[in-house]
């Protein structure tokens, strides 16, 4: 249930104490606080490499106060990419850049990580400013573990045999080892959403009958070798987080049951966080999806409860208390912040006010703290 936008009490400013501005150590890694800042797609690139968009964007959610910085969905390979303008990290060369920005967030107090991500058949697509579908020119044939294409307007993928496989595993383990090298302390692998790990998981999607597929041990085969592999490579020192879809909202797609079964499967295989998010596998009428405030919450908090490894709430967080109360609650370690975090990439130091917390505010901004002033629109707008 959402608390909605409801006053603190003036009186509790000075005493409260803000578990969502408490800090929380996973493996040796201390995150100042438990707002981290969503994997979001820019589309603002045509090779790959970060440039200054990625420095600014992701550098002002650290000076704005976000206790982790993750970046967007980062592809592991060239045909992994959602559209050709996401970033990449299947070449070294892709390191320099990355690191410019993990040193720019650490130096802010943030911890910076990258979403390595592999689009499968949902690749070679438009940014979605646009349109939708299959790009018209520059594209590629993506891969997948079926042939069917999302829907008729994606292109019509090849499905992955055991060689391909086993490359994809072991691109996911050399991107996590560049994240290393350029200083990232976080990673998350992206196994939502209908990208690659996920249409092995959903039984929407995966109708194979080989190792890959069929059983629930078969369809989850390739997120938890990733994650092996992954962990084999990211020093043991450095936490590794999940995003997974918890469920399909189909009948006889993949669904929470599953998402909990998965959860403590992975949390053997050296994941310590799942960040928890929904849908994506095939398309479903509008509506079908109960999207309001702290809509996913409850997914996040069910896997928590039953399996005890920490998880990341998402989607539609934007009210300070809200966030509090999930955290202090016990329905989830992390909130993971999208849209509110554009709309307000310094939502962290007002938040950590209005929960009368200590903001983390950058020494050169200290002139600003104080209310915020009523902005004059003038008549004529
Ligand atoms: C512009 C934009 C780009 C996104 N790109 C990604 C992405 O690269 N990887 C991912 O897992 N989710 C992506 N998402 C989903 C968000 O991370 C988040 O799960 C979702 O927006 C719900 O959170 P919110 O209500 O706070 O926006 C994107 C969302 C937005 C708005």
């Amino acid at each position: 249930m959402s608390l909605g936008a409801t006053p603190f009490p003036a009186h509790a400013l000075q005493t409260a104490m803000s578990e969502l501005f408490s800090p929380i150590t996973l493996r040796e890694v201390t995150l100042r606080n438990r707002v981290a800042v969503s994997p979001m797609c820019e589309y603002s690139r045509t090779d790959g490499f970060a440039n200054d968009w990625h420095v600014v964007h992701l550098g002002s959610r650290a000076v704005g106060g976000a206790g982790l910085v993750l970046t967007e969905a980062i592809a592991v390979t060239a045909e992994g990419r959602i559209s050709p303008q996401d970033l990449g990290i299947w070449n070294d060369a892709h390191i320099e850049q990355l690191a410019r920005i993990a040193r720019f967030c650490g130096e802010r107090g943030a911890a910076f990580g990258t979403q390595l991500a592999h689009a499968g058949r949902k690749a070679s697509t438009k940014p979605p400013w646009e349109g939708s579908g299959a790009v018209e020119t520059g594209g590629w044939t993506p891969v997948s573990s079926t042939t069917e294409p999302f829907d008729p307007t994606y292109p019509v993928p090849s499905a992955l045999d055991e060689a391909g496989i086993a490359a994809i595993v072991g691109a996911f383990a050399e991107a996590a080892r560049r994240t290393r090298d350029a200083g990232g302390s976080v990673i998350e692998i992206h196994s939502a959403h209908g990208y690659l790990l996920h249409q092995f998981l959903s039984p929407l999607v995966n109708r194979r009958n080989d190792r890959w597929g069929g059983s629930f041990e078969n369809r989850t085969r390739l997120v938890r070798e990733v994650v092996r592999a992954v962990r084999a490579v990211w020093p043991e020192r450095l936490p590794l987080f999940v995003r997974i879809s918890a469920t399909d909202y189909v009948a006889g797609g993949w669904d929470l049951d599953s998402s909990v079964a998965l959860a403590g499967a992975l949390s053997d295989d050296g994941a310590d966080l799942i960040d928890v998010s929904s849908g994506g596998a095939v398309p479903v009428p509008p509506g079908t999806i109960p999207s309001g405030p702290l809509y996913q919450t409850p997914f996040a908090e069910r896997i928590r409860r039953e399996t005890g490894i920490a998880t990341g709430a998402v989607g539609m967080i934007a009210e300070p208390l809200d966030a509090e109360a999930i955290v202090a609650d016990g329905r989830a370690d992390l909130v993971f912040l999208a849209r509110e975090l554009l709309r307000d990439p310094y939502w962290p130091l007002f938040a950590a006010r209005t929960l009368g917390a200590e903001a983390p505010w950058p020494p050169q901004y200290q002139r600003a703290i104080g209310p915020r002033a009523t902005m004059h629109v003038p008549a004529h707008v």
